[in-house]
């Protein structure tokens, strides 16, 4: 062991055993990967769904034609990450549906928060944005994870679609950074 290791050892607090902070699991709990795979596609499929109820709004909203536009494509693909995900759990044998991602309907209500703490045009828009990335960012994070528990769980088919999907959610956040690059930003902050 090197002697910089083994200070950080050292320093490492102790690991808290406190029973207390031990949590029961539920009647219902994952107790296989898969079972936790399926449960997270279930929340995502919420999350989708969710999103192409939402997206319509945000456009909406969006003062700058190209946010407004950049908005309205990812609704499209929205769409089509739904069907894709329909498409999954039936490549697994299992039912499609939802089970509702609490962080999500958070993000979402924070979205409609920013709504109405500003005004229509460049701020409101730089804050559309905001929370358009936070959304793509847990978007990101979570297909990330199924695409590595399919590949884990030996669905290669279910992992390739994720992967697929994952990608639209990383383009989608790098067309939002353009546009907030482009043309908000600046103006919002004259
Ligand atoms: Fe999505
Ligand atoms: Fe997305």
């Amino acid at each position: 062991m090197k002697n910089s290791e083994k200070a950080t050892q050292e320093k490492a607090p102790a690991v808290n055993k406190n029973k207390n902070l031990i949590v029961e699991p539920a009647g219902d709990a994952a107790a296989e990967l898969r079972d936790l795979f399926i449960d997270s596609l279930k929340d995502i499929y919420w999350a989708e769904n969710a999103l192409v109820t939402a997206l319509p709004k945000m456009a909406a909203n969006a003062t700058s034609a190209g946010l407004a536009s950049t908005i309205t494509e990812h609704w499209i693909i929205t769409q089509n990450q739904v069907t894709r995900l329909e498409n999954i759990f039936e490549l697994l044998g299992e039912k499609a549906e939802g089970k509702k991602c609490e962080a999500m309907a958070g993000l979402l209500k924070e979205g409609d928060t920013i709504l109405t703490e500003t005004v229509p045009g460049a701020v409101r828009d730089a804050g559309i944005i905001a929370a358009s990335q936070k959304i793509e960012h847990y978007e990101i994070a979570s297909y990330g994870t199924l695409a590595a528990f399919a590949k884990t769980l030996g669905e290669n088919d279910a992992a390739k679609l994720l992967t697929q999907t994952l990608a639209e959610e990383k383009e989608s956040d790098c067309l939002l950074n353009e546009v907030a690059l482009n043309a908000v930003n600046i103006v919002a902050a004259e």
